[in-house]
C-alpha cells in the first residue's frame, strides 16, 4: 500500500463534510472516487494532501504517518494533488508555471529569480530541462511560452498535471481532471494517466464523468454526503442500487 486513510473525518465548523472514511491505495493502482456534488470528495483530498487537517483519523503514506505534515512536506515525499479549479499563475508562461512548481530547497513553492549562485543556476537549468521534458510528454511544447491565462480549460488541466509531475511524485490525486475538458483532450489525459501509472505512479481520480472514470479506475469508491457509500469493481459499484439511488435515477 502506498497510501492509507483510516477513519478520516473533516469538519467545517459544526458541519461534517467527511465522516469516518477509510481507504487504501495500492502501489500502482488507479482508484476512482465518484459521488454527487458536496459528497466530500475534494475535502477528502485536502485531508490526504494536507490542505485540511482532519478532525479525526490518520493518513499514512509510504509507511509513515503524515497526518500532521504540511502539503509541501507531503509533496516532498511524493504525495501531490491537483485542484478542481486549476491554480495556474495566469501571467506566467506554461514553462514558468512548471518551473514555479518545482521543488525549492530554499523555501518550497517560492519562485526564485533566475539569478544568483552557480549552484542555483545549475538547479534552475535542471528544473528547466525537467519542465521541458514534461511539456513534451504532455504535448504542451507548442504552448510553452504562452501565458497560462490564454490556455483552454483542458490545457489548464494538463498544466495542472504538469505542475505536480515536477515533484517526481509516487502518488497523484486528480480532482475532476475532465471537468470542462473537450472529449479529445479527455482521451489524451486518460492516456497520460495510464502511461504514468505504467511507470509506477499510483492515482486517485475524482470524477463526475463516469464513463472516463470507468476506463481508468481499477477500483471505484462512491461517496455520498460525507460517507463512503460503496467500493469495489467499477461496474459492480455503479450497478449498486444504493449508488443508483444516490445519483437519483441511474448513472451507468
Ligand atoms: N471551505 C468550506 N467551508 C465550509 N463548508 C465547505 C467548505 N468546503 C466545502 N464545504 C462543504 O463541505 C461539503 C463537501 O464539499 P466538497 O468536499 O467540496 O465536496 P465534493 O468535492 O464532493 O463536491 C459540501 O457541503 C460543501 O458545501
Ligand atoms: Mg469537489
Amino acid at each position: 500500500m502506498i497510501l492509507e486513510a483510516s477513519h478520516v473525518s473533516c469538519r467545517y465548523g459544526g458541519f461534517i463534510a467527511v465522516d469516518d472514511v477509510s481507504l487504501a491505495l495500492g502501489d500502482a493502482e488507479i482508484l476512482g472516487i465518484a459521488g454527487t456534488n458536496g459528497a466530500g470528495k475534494s475535502t477528502l483530498f485536502a485531508a490526504i494532501a494536507g490542505q485540511q487537517t482532519p478532525s479525526a483519523g490518520r493518513i499514512v503514506f509510504a509507511g509513515d504517518d503524515v497526518t500532521q505534515l504540511a502539503p509541501y512536506q507531503r509533496a516532498r515525499r511524493g504525495l501531490v494533488r491537483t485542484f478542481q479549479v486549476p491554480r495556474e499563475f495566469k501571467s506566467l508562461t506554461v514553462h514558468e508555471n512548471l518551473m514555479a512548481a518545482g521543488p525549492n530547497p530554499e523555501g518550497e513553492q517560492l519562485f526564485s529569480a533566475l539569478v544568483g549562485t552557480p549552484a542555483r543556476r545549475r538547479r534552475e537549468r535542471a528544473l528547466s530541462e525537467q519542465a521541458d521534458g514534461i511539456l513534451e510528454f504532455l504535448n504542451l511544447a507548442r504552448v510553452r511560452d504562452i501565458e497560462a491565462r490564454n490556455l483552454s480549460g483542458g490545457q489548464k488541466k494538463l498544466v495542472e498535471l504538469g505542475r505536480v509531475l515536477m515533484r517526481d511524485p509516487r502518488c497523484i490525486l486528480l480532482d475532476e481532471p475532465f471537468a470542462g475538458v473537450n472529449p479529445v483532450l479527455i482521451d489524451e489525459i486518460c492516456s497520460h494517466v495510464l502511461t504514468l501509472n505504467a511507470r509506477g505512479i499510483a492515482f486517485i481520480v475524482i470524477e463526475h464523468h463516469l464513463q472516463a472514470l470507468k476506463t481508468l479506475a481499477m477500483r471505484l469508491i462512491v461517496m455520498d454526503r460525507g460517507i463512503l457509500l460503496a467500493q469495489g469493481d467499477p461496474q459492480e459499484v455503479l450497478d449498486d442500487p444504493r449508488v443508483q439511488e444516490a445519483y437519483m435515477g441511474g448513472v451507468a
